[in-house]
Formats: C-alpha cells, sequence, structure tokens
C-alpha cells in the first residue's frame, strides 16, 4: 500500500509528538522550525517513493524529532553565529544520545524512531557520531533523515551563511558518497524535481499552540552532568 493519503497532520497533532515540538519552539524557535522542514520534506519522500504507512510513519516521526536533543543545550549555543569551538562541538554531538534517551524515558516511540534520533548523524564510512557506526549498521529509514536533514541545513540561512539552493545542495550531497546514501540522494532529487512541475507534496504542517507539559519538563533531569543517565552514558575520561 502507497502512503499517498497520509495526512500529516495526524502526525503532527499526536499528542506526544506536540509536546516535544511545543518544547522545541519554546527552547529555540529556529530548531522548531528545522524540525518541521525536515518533517516535511521526509514526508514528501516517502509519497514519492510510494512507501507503506508502517514504514513511512517512523520515518517522519523521525523525521520531525530528530533534533530534539537539542532542548537539552543552551539556545545560544543553538543560534551562535561562528564556528563552534571544540567544548561546544563536545556539547553539541551529545544531542542524538540526549534525544534518544528522552524518547525511551516516555515509553511511547518505536525503536525505528528511536534509531533515527540516535543516528542521524551517522555516516556510512562510519566517521559520524555517537557511535561511528558503518553503513550496515544504520537501517535506511536513519540514512534518509540523514540525508533529508542535511538537504534541510543546507537550504536553510544559518547563522554564518544564506540558503543554498536546492539544486545547490543536492550536488553537494551527491559528492559525498562515503558519508551520504547515494540512493537516497537520487531518490530525494526525484521528489524536489517532480515538485517543481507540480507533484502534489503534503499539505502545509499544522502549526499547534505550545504545551509543555511537567511530564516533559521532568525527563531533562535525567540529562543533567550529575544524573546517573549522564554519568553511565558519557564517563569521566
Ligand atoms: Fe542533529
Amino acid at each position: 500500500m502507497g502512503n499517498g493519503n497520509i495526512p500529516i497532520a495526524l502526525i503532527t497533532r499526536d499528542p506526544r509528538t506536540q509536546r516535544w515540538m511545543g518544547l522545541m519552539r519554546s527552547h529555540e524557535p529556529g530548531l522548531y522550525q528545522h524540525s518541521l522542514h525536515v518533517g516535511k520534506v521526509v514526508t514528501d519522500y516517502t509519497r514519492f517513493c510510494g512507501l507503506a504507512f508502517e514504514t513511512a510513519w517512523p520515518m517522519i516521526e523521525g523525521g520531525l524529532l530528530h533534533d530534539i536533543g537539542k532542548t537539552q543545550l543552551p539556545p545560544a549555543l543553538l543560534v551562535k553565529p561562528r564556528a563552534l569551538n571544540e567544548a561546544e562541538q563536545r556539547m553539541m554531538i551529545l544531542h542524538p544520545a540526549f534525544g534518544a534517551a528522552l524518547l525511551e524515558a516516555e515509553g511511547f516511540y518505536t525503536k525505528p524512531v528511536i534509531a533515527i534520533v540516535k543516528s542521524h548523524h551517522e555516516r556510512l564510512d562510519g566517521s559520524g557520531y555517537p557511535n561511528g557506526l558503518h553503513q550496515s549498521r544504520t537501517a535506511k529509514s536513519v540514512r534518509v533523515v540523514a540525508v533529508c536533514d542535511a538537504f534541510c541545513a543546507m537550504t536553510e540561512s544559518r547563522p554564518y551563511e544564506n540558503a543554498w539552493p536546492n539544486e545547490r545542495a543536492l550536488e553537494r550531497l551527491r559528492s559525498m558518497p562515503a558519508q551520504y546514501d547515494g540512493a537516497v540522494v537520487d531518490e530525494l532529487g526525484g521528489m524536489l524535481d517532480a515538485r517543481e512541475h507540480g507533484w502534489q507534496s503534503a499539505e502545509p504542517m499544522v502549526e499547534e499552540p505550545v504545551d509543555v507539559t511537567s511530564k516533559v519538563k521532568r525527563h531533562r533531569g535525567l540529562l543533567h552532568p550529575r544524573s546517573a543517565f549522564f554519568k553511565a552514558t558519557y564517563p569521566p575520561q
């Protein structure tokens, strides 16, 4: 079964996903906008590829929530107008594990969604983080979100660089076959091309009111540097 009729609002209106999206919006609006952008591009990708509903759904949830761990980092770090220094980079690379821990603690999202959150910065040749996983150890859904995330980041205006046109971003991704799944990049290019020629993409995401619950706030304690989780995951060197 293709998924041509999945209304993305079904996902964005899920109360749990809404709470996480609300947390991102209240933490740093650019993080929220990027997450919506990735969610929309992943949705269009799954529709264009005719993926089954069961395959598409976790990819879309993972696309929306891939950077949820950044809610545990200072907003100033997320909008810094210059390159991050070494200490800041060390903080930034914690966000996939933070995000996976948040969703695991909630106990609602499936393993494929959590794998996307945890591994969206892994690269095919093992040069990514946090675990340096090679291609054979990541699911295709992880590689799809990795490509869509990179594409969206390049085509959004960033504090230190203007937005790139779609074609330039695709060319960059094609030039990095050791890091990004070339088949996924080609499929993404096909979707963008079809979209330019009138193919109907997903309906616009529905923006819902921010609703950050105490439950979400409570989870944040897990990620304090003195928490048991943090100490177990990042033991002192
Ligand atoms: Fe990320």
